[in-house]
């Protein structure tokens, strides 16, 4: 890493070598080149995506109407959803000559589940949504950013309930699961319901807590050396303790957004009251844009990255060299026709194996059936075989019991013509006494 670093530094250095610096002998006019891209950025209009994460009820909705001091009419959600959803709605809002294209994203039911070990999940998939269609928008053929609305996420506002003990488990599993993915800023939610002192201790509390499990929160830029002051001075007190309202009370002869109580009146706007105004500086006023480039270039760029290696996209290849989107086409279309044909090659033989398996069972079958044939067959033979001596018998007998009867009648008819003679003697000797 080291040394790819030096390497690089050391070729940058030699570039510049070779550029001369030269003096205009006039005015040619390309000084005006960051008032061309005020008068253009300008004209295109600017947009600023939020997310607000916190709990029903919290404040969500009236601190997002007195930072840009309009009524969103957003309606208070249900305590009762069975999970967690994200509503955006996107306005229009116009500041002298400046147009802010602004999307609210809203958590529904967050924190409402019995189970809440999922919360944070539709969270996360809503943030990769965003990044995903406009990494589509960008892997088009037919691009069309300039008029593409850009709906990733430039900043989470996550809202802390006022409860002057530490974060809940909740808190910390959400922003952990957040801080690789957006701009996160802790806001400690209606923070005129904790005490003064209770209100340092627990923002000591809860910064020590977020960096012990390792959350990366969202920290104003230092390297711009116009704010770097005031960012580095406001870094230190984060998590900032916000009061929201859109309530006017008059303090003195000014009207002023407050929140008035028995004892006493809440001043939104005051410093001395709550972190609101920090808040709106620092959000608003000096670092949007630094938001909206942390989340293009470092946000979406890790989900990019992600991404496209996960698609196969190496910048490198093997043995560290580099190597171009063509060339990891071309490798990737080559390993995809290689699969193809391994896929293709143990498809035939898979069939191949199947026919043969499935002859065999016909074989085997076929042989089964031929033997109950040669059974049946063998059976059939000696039955018939054992018929065949029974009618042999039979015929046997036939002719014996024929013969017999043919012997009986002989001696039958023998018999009685000896009857007959006997007969006739009997007679002739009677007639012969009688006379
Ligand atoms: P859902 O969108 O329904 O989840 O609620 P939300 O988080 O948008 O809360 P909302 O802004 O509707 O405020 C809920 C209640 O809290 C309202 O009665 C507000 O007046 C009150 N509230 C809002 N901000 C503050 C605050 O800073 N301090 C106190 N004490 N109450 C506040
Ligand atoms: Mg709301």
């Amino acid at each position: 890493h080291c040394f790819c670093y030096c390497f690089k530094h050391l070729y940058f250095q030699e570039k510049r070598e070779n550029i001369r610096s030269l003096t205009m002998s006039g005015h040619v006019g390309f000084e005006s080149l960051p008032d061309q891209l005020v008068n253009r950025s300008i004209q295109q209009g600017f947009c600023f995506n939020i997310l607000c994460v916190g709990e029903t009820g919290i404040g969500k909705s009236t601190l997002i109407d007195t930072l840009f001091n309009t009524n969103f009419e957003d309606y208070e959600s249900s305590h009762f959803c069975p999970n967690v959803k994200l509503k955006a709605q996107t306005y229009e809002l116009q500041e002298s000559n400046v147009q802010l294209k602004l999307t609210i994203v809203n958590t529904v039911g967050f924190g409402d589940q019995i189970n809440k070990e999922e919360s944070y999940q539709p969270i996360v998939d809503y943030i990769d949504a965003q990044f995903e269609a406009y990494l589509q928008e960008e892997l088009k053929i037919k691009r069309s950013l300039f008029t593409y609305h850009d709906s990733r996420i430039h900043v989470c506002l996550y809202f802390i309930s006022p409860t002057g003990h530490s974060l809940k488990t909740l808190d910390l599993l959400t922003m952990k699961n957040l801080d690789s993915k957006v701009n996160i800023i802790p806001v400690i939610a209606k923070a005129d319901t904790v005490s003064k002192t209770e209100l340092q201790k627990f923002k000591i509390k809860l910064m020590s807590e977020l960096v012990s499990n390792g959350v990366q929160i969202y920290q104003f830029p230092t390297d711009d050396d116009t704010i770097a002051k005031v960012n580095a001075a406001m870094n230190g007190q984060l998590p900032f303790a916000v009061v929201g309202s859109m309530d006017e009370v008059k303090v003195g002869n000014k009207m002023v957004k407050a929140r008035q109580y028995p004892w006493g009146v809440v001043q939104v706007e005051n410093e001395n009251h709550c972190d609101f105004v920090k808040l709106r500086e620092m959000l608003i006023c000096t670092n949007m844009e630094d938001l909206r480039e942390q989340t293009h270039t470092r946000h979406y760029e890790l989900y990019r990255r992600c991404k496209l290696e996960e698609m196969g996209f190496t910048d490198v290849g093997p043995e560290n060299k580099p190597v171009s989107l063509q060339e990891t086409y071309e490798a990737k279309r080559h390993e995809f026709h290689g699969e193809r044909q391994r896929k293709e090659e143990e498809m035939k033989q898979m069939f191949v194996q199947r026919v043969k398996e499935k002859e065999a069972i016909l074989k085997e079958a076929e042989r089964e059936l031929q033997a109950k044939f040669e059974h049946l067959k063998r059976l059939h033979q000696e039955e018939r075989m054992k018929l065949e001596e029974k009618r042999r018998l039979l015929e046997e007998e036939i002719i014996a019991f024929s013969k017999k009867k043919a012997t009986s009648e002989i001696f039958h008819s023998q018999s009685f013509l000896a009857t007959g003679s006997n007969l006739r003697k009997d007679k002739d000797r009677k007639n012969s006494n009688f006379l």
